[in-house]
């Protein structure tokens, strides 16, 4: 790669697919080409906005021979997605994915697939959307032991229950989300509590370094809340967030998905829409906060364009090269 640029393929073409690709073709970043689009039906997703130079495919070994470096998996789920991974670290491409459910069941053995083949799969967006909570924890906290994580991870439920805080019912709320390409495409995953358990799977595993599985973690679903549960919460000055938490005792994971009382008090209160928070509780430096968008198409694709830039950058620091300001003391 050294002296070109990285040739990045998308798999996927949905939100968080094409938000990448616009985000590329805006900033036309000297170390990144978009080489490749793959979808099913891909006649019907073309844009006119990508450059002539990529290759649109329904296909996958015509994936493999646009000849990315990386492979961007945007299309989520187990499978089919999963043997596209594998297929893609198989043939020694790089591999940064969204998908926190593939990385949630399989995260370990795809490593280990990405190192025998010498290459790197990286899923910073797969928590938190783009909220840098995966590096956050694992390098800017590597030197602490984390204990304890508590957590809104869902972005879905938690637009659905700060909207029915200020009074909208649950399915306009969630009518809204998907509208606005927040929920999966089973919006059970979401307010199930799915799709965040999968998520804290992720986060165990790096930040309490505990290994489980997602279906040993409770989940309660959001659905049965109504207008009467908020306003209960609101006399004990609180609200109610769909809360993932993880801490380990004695060795022992103690984890949960599920809505509950948050007091007004906590910052996982102050939370709106798709806003997603983690708190991490360390030993030694005590509580952290990273917070953000954690769902939508163009705040994951910062993340996953993140971790593009840290692969084609060999995991060092991107050079800062901004054009110099006038600097005004007023
Ligand atoms: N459906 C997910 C959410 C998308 O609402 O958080 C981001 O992972």
């Amino acid at each position: 790669m050294a002296g070109r640029p990285v040739r990045v393929a998308i798999l996927g073409f949905g939100t968080v697919g094409s938000s990448l690709a616009r985000i590329l073709c805006e900033r036309k970043l000297p170390d990144v080409e978009l080489c490749c689009i793959f979808n099913r039906g891909v006649a019907r997703k073309r844009v006119p906005w990508v450059p002539s130079s990529v290759v649109w495919t329904e296909h996958f070994d015509e994936v493999l021979a646009a000849g990315p470096d990386i492979v961007v998996e945007a299309a989520g789920g187990l499978e089919p997605a999963g043997e596209w991974v594998r297929k893609a670290l198989a043939a020694g491409k790089s591999v940064v994915t969204a998908n926190k459910k593939l990385i949630a069941f399989h995260g370990p053995a795809l490593e280990a697939l990405a190192k025998h083949h010498g290459c790197q799969l990286l899923y910073g967006a797969a928590v938190a959307g783009g909220v840098p909570v995966i590096p956050g924890v694992q390098q800017g906290l590597a030197g602490d032991r984390i204990h304890t994580l508590r957590a809104i991870l869902n972005g879905t439920c938690n637009f659905i229950l700060s909207n029915m805080e200020e009074g909208m019912g649950f399915d306009a709320a969630l009518k809204q989300a998907q509208s606005l390409g927040y929920a999966e495409a089973d919006p059970t995953e979401d307010v199930d509590g799915f799709d965040a358990r999968a998520k804290l799977v992720i986060l165990s595993r790096i930040g309490l370094r505990i290994e489980v599985q997602p279906e040993e973690i409770a989940c309660r679903t959001i659905r049965d809340l109504a207008a009467i549960d908020f306003a209960y919460a609101r006399d004990l000055d609180c609200t109610i967030r769909q809360i993932s938490r993880a801490e380990v005792r004695n060795g022992e994971l103690f984890a949960t998905v599920g809505p509950m009382l948050v007091p007004r008090s906590s910052p996982l209160s102050w939370s709106r829409g798709t806003e997603n928070m983690v708190i991490s509780g360390g030993q030694y430096g005590g509580e952290t906060v990273f917070s953000g968008h954690g769902a939508g198409g163009h705040p994951t694709a910062v993340a996953v364009l993140s971790d593009v830039l840290a692969i084609a950058h060999g995991g060092c620091l991107v050079a800062i090269t901004g054009t110099r300001a006038k600097v005004d003391s007023d």
